[in-house]
């Protein structure tokens, strides 16, 4: 290092006798300054501190930004959330070292955030343990792609979208099976599973996963051989905040095709819709193994007194091969679509991954180095998974519930292939064989509270009348669509619901080693895993 530590030290002390001169001395900056002073203490390399904190007291302006940069759910923005006394950027791996032991020794409740997508803003709120913070690793974004191990090493603080960009920069026939939506931070995405495109193929992210690093609640750094098989399970599906800090993943790259096919092809009621989606529930989960078709379900069209407003179904594919193969296994397996030539583009497997994300077509790969988010709002969301085909009677009363709603999606993925061949147990995602497909359900709104309350009732309206199609006992759920519904852990018996909705049989086990790994709880929030149950 450049400085001696004592002359390191020394400035440090100035640099905080300085912040404490020019600001109001609120408890919140004391807070703030009592932090620097033990990062100071506890981590080796000099940094331009005060540059890497963000506070309402240093300048609320960017403190404000800094916190709406990545946040994706607007519902937890409002003046009424919580806020974090400030919020901690590190530069290096040994300032999240720091961050951790001076949180704890400090008591100051932490969330770590990546990429600020979790759908309960669980990242940047805390709702019922305040003073709180928030660690945000937007500045540790490294990727090393390595062609010779079929590998890469990306960093919590990318996005996904940057590892598919630094995957393709080096070779146009590697890919990674994760995430749809480009912006999803790599730390908190893959350690809550992480499905995309090519799970029928190649499975989820996290079944891609070969190592990781992550500071565990002492500080220290861990990689697989470190944190041991245990805990290395536990983080590839267990969802994220429970464990520690995922500073990295080591991912194995998979083989795609130069030229991979899309396509969109919609139908709506009129147009046969409910026929062609029974069909499709039917076919999903066993077409072949390159060709992944979602159906994207939307209401259209104007509410006018004629009421003439109908629901959309848009099939959006991605196969992985050129369009001629594709049409033969539509052809064979899914005519009903009525899939023609002219509905197949062909490309390059990276601008499929962004036509899926909603980029226009003539965006270049380098707006995948945006990072930012194509899409953001207030919205409540849930997941169900389907093991039988809902009856035409229980879509056409879906039909009516999404007629009632102002801005409702909801989104159908389709399982079965590698999704089917890996064991319920091999890693904490539990919704495997037997599963059609999962449902993700939306409704968005732009004006803050006025219309939230209506909104989330609809919602759960909407659930509940869902259940008897869905899967049972538990009524599965996916993890990286957290829903505080589901239950929070101020009630013992309602850990045990979540807990079995999103993991299964595997609850039990990330129990037990939380409890080992963390037993103080270090890592919490509204539904981390417990050290025990009772
Ligand atoms: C628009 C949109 C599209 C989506 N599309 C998909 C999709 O295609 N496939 C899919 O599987 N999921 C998808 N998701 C869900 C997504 O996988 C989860 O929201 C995921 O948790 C996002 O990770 P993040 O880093 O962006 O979130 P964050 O909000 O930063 O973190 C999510 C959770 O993980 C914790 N966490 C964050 N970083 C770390 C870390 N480094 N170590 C440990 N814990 C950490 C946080 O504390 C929080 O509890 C989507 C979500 C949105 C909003
Ligand atoms: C506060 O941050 C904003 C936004 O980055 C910046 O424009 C402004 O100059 C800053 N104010 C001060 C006093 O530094
Ligand atoms: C809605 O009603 C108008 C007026 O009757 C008609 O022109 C239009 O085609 C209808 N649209 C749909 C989708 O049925
Ligand atoms: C999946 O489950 C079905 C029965 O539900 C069974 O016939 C099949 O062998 C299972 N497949 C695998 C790969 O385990």
């Amino acid at each position: 290092m450049a400085f001696a530590v004592s002359k390191r030290n020394a400035i440090m002390a100035f640099l905080v006798t300085l912040l404490l001169v020019v600001s109001v001395p609120l408890s919140s900056s004391t807070l703030q300054q009592d932090f620097m002073q033990c990062l100071v203490d506890n981590s080796d390399i000099s940094f331009p501190i005060t540059a890497s904190f963000f506070s309402p007291d240093q300048n609320a302006t960017l403190f404000k930004e800094e916190l709406e940069s990545t946040a994706q759910n607007l519902r937890y923005l409002t003046p009424s959330n919580p806020k974090p006394v400030f919020i901690f950027e590190p530069l290096y791996e040994t300032h999240v070292q720091a961050a951790v032991v001076c949180a704890k020794k400090l008591q100051l409740h932490l969330r770590v955030r990546s990429g600020g997508h979790d759908y309960e803003g669980l990242s940047f709120v805390s709702e019922n343990e305040t003073p709180f913070v928030i660690v945000d690793l937007s500045k540790l974004r490294q990727i090393d792609v390595d062609l010779d191990s079929n590998s890469a090493w990306a960093h919590a603080g990318a996005t996904i979208g940057e590892v598919y960009y630094r995957i393709q920069e080096k070779s146009q026939t590697h890919g990674f099976p994760a995430g749809l939506c480009s912006s999803l931070g790599v730390g908190g995405h893959l350690v809550g599973g992480a499905y995309g495109s090519m799970m029928r193929k190649f499975g989820l992210g996290a079944d891609n996963v070969l190592d990781a690093r992550i500071v565990d609640a002492n500080g220290k750094i861990l990689d697989r051989a470190a944190m041991g098989e245990d805990v290395f399970w536990a983080i590839r599906g267990g969802g994220g905040g429970s464990f520690g800090v995922i500073l990295a993943w080591k991912i194995k790259l998979v083989p795609v095709p130069a030229i991979v096919t899309v396509f969109t092809v919609t139908k709506t009621l009129e147009q046969d819709g409910t026929k062609v989606l029974y069909k499709w529930q039917q076919v999903a989960d066993k077409l072949d193994e390159d060709l992944f078709i979602r159906v994207i379900i939307q209401t259209a069209g104007k509410t006018t007194k004629t009421g003439n407003r109908t629901i959309s179904t848009s099939y959006q594919g991605q196969f992985l091969g050129d369009s001629n193969r594709l049409l033969q296994v539509m052809q064979k397996s899914f005519p009903e679509l009525g899939l023609t030539k002219k509905d197949c583009v062909e490309m390059s497997w990276i601008k499929s991954v962004m036509y899926i994300a909603g980029f226009p077509n003539s965006a270049a790969p380098e707006a995948l180095l945006d990072g930012k988010s194509l899409f953001k709002n207030h919205f409540k969301a849930k997941s169900d998974f389907v093991k039988e085909p809902i009856p035409v009677e229980g879509l056409e009363g879906l039909w009516k519930k999404l007629l009632q709603e102002d801005s409702p999606l909801t989104i159908w993925n389709p399982y079965g292939g590698m999704m089917a061949r890996i064991a319920e147990s091999e890693i904490p995602f539990p919704h495997r064989n037997g599963t059609l497909f999962k449902i993700q359900w939306l409704t968005t709104w732009s004006d803050g509270k006025a219309s939230e309350a209506k909104h989330m009732k609809w919602m759960r309206e909407m659930y509940s009348y869902m259940e008897k199609y869905v899967s049972k006992n538990p009524r599965a759920a996916y993890v990286n669509y957290r829903d505080l519904d589901l239950g929070v852990n101020e009630e013992e018996s309602d850990a045990r619901e979540w807990g079995s909705k999103y993991f299964k049989g595997n609850f039990e086990r990330l129990v037990k080693i939380k409890g080992e790994f963390d037993p103080e709880n270090l890592f919490r929030h509204e539904q981390s895993i417990p050290t025990k149950i009772g």
